[in-house]
């Protein structure tokens, strides 16, 4: 849906004409899985797909929405904000909370929702949600005379918190921080320990290409929770604050104390880190081919040692791995347990590997993908109408 078909929307809605737009990517991590909250290294970039708020600001403190992907519509007082039906407005009222909890003094608005992203396909629909949520916040702010001021770091601190202690499950701060500051034509290479970030330019001459294995996510939240729980523990028996101080050389000399499968998700860890950083290295050489492999090993360590994969996602890798030339790499891309991968392709052969995969992966799986090619976009903003 384009800007005015969501004002018409509103204005249905709401009998009002949309003073502002706020929107908010989804995303796709191109290498650093489950590393960020082991306060390591990522990869991500910010898809051309989002979530979009087009509303006016209130003169209380309600927050009326209505969602146009789910046809329903929900509203919550700014002053008793505790979770509810429906469940999508959960992530606007968990960013209300948490902002209301920084000591933000918020404006009510009104709104229609809209969103390209997936839900619960890996591509960040939560994230997306919530960030676009501050920034719907931001526009009633500047709009009714009490702004409010959040940076995109300080935004995606507010999201992940809101993901954690509202939401309930233990996110690191990947998803919220690249929906937050993404760059078009950029991948953003981010440390989790201290925030710092550089953009590197997407490789010029090859895509990616977005394969939702549309299986059913299960047990997404309390897995992702456990593996945390592991690496936690890793931590305490090395000593070390987080993962991200483990060294391979301190790593090889300690990995009898540790329980195997412990062993195992640390070794992932410490791999995948250094795997961000010789990927950011070949990308700013041009070298698609080591990306590529890159990517491949990341699979693989994910499969076998962190066990977030599944069958689906293996046989997108599988059948890109058979494709042959023009295909340089691919992973599972997000939490894992389902969701999406993601192949780079050298951009001449970006429709005959799109059609071989929606070709082969039903055979293999008995299930029809969505695959869509992706460029990298901009982050979080806001603007009047
Ligand atoms: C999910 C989480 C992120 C990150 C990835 C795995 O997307 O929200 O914080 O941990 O899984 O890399």
């Amino acid at each position: 849906m384009d800007s005015i078909n969501l004002s018409q929307e509103f204005t249905a809605h709401f009998h009002r004409t949309p003073s502002f737009l706020a929107r908010a990517p989804g995303r796709v991590n191109l290498i650093g899985e489950h590393t960020d909250y082991n306060n390591g290294f990522v990869l991500p970039m910010a898809i051309n797909r989002r979530v979009v708020l087009v509303g006016a600001p209130r003169s209380d403190r309600v927050v009326r929405i209505a969602s146009c992907n789910f046809g329903n519509s929900g509203e919550f007082s700014l002053d008793a904000i505790s979770k509810g039906e429906p469940d999508w407005l959960n992530y606007v009222r968990g960013v209300a909370r948490t902002l209301t909890d920084y000591g933000y003094a918020l404006t009510g608005f009104d709104a229609v929702m809209w969103g390209d992203v997936p839900p619960a396909s890996g591509l960040s629909s939560s994230a997306a949600s919530e960030m676009a949520t501050i920034q719907a916040f931001l526009a009633a702010g500047v709009q009714a005379g009490s702004p409010i001021e959040v940076d995109g770091i300080k935004a995606a601190k507010i999201g992940q918190k809101c993901e954690n202690q509202f939401i309930g499950v233990n996110s690191g701060i990947m998803d919220q921080f690249i929906s937050s500051l993404g760059q078009p034509g950029h991948a953003l290479k981010i440390d989790c320990r201290d925030y710092s970030f550089e953009a590197v330019p997407m490789p010029v001459g090859a895509t990616v290409i977005v394969v939702d294995t549309t299986a059913p996510r299960t047990l997404a939240g309390s897995a992702y929770n456990a593996r945390r729980a592991d690496c936690e523990a890793g931590a305490v028996i090395l000593g070390v604050d987080s993962l991200r101080d483990v060294t391979m050389a301190m790593f090889k000399r300690r990995q009898a104390d540790l329980p195997t499968e412990i062993m195992h998700r640390v070794a992932h860890v410490v791999l995948e880190d250094q795997r961000v950083l010789d990927a950011t290295a070949a990308m700013k050489r041009g070298d698609l081919e080591e990306l590529g492999i890159l990517m491949y090993h990341s699979h693989e360590s994910l499969r076998d040692l962190y066990e977030v994969s599944s069958p689906d996602l293996d046989a997108v890798v599988e059948i890109a791995r058979e494709a042959g030339e023009g295909v340089y790499g691919a992973r599972m891309t997000g939490a894992g347990f389902g969701g999406c991968a993601i192949v780079l392709v050298d951009n001449a052969h970006v429709d005959r590997v799109s059609a071989l995969l929606a070709d082969e992966y039903p055979k293999r799986t008995g299930r029809t993908p969505n695959i869509y090619p992706c460029v990298a976009a901009g982050g979080a903003s806001w603007q009047a109408l």
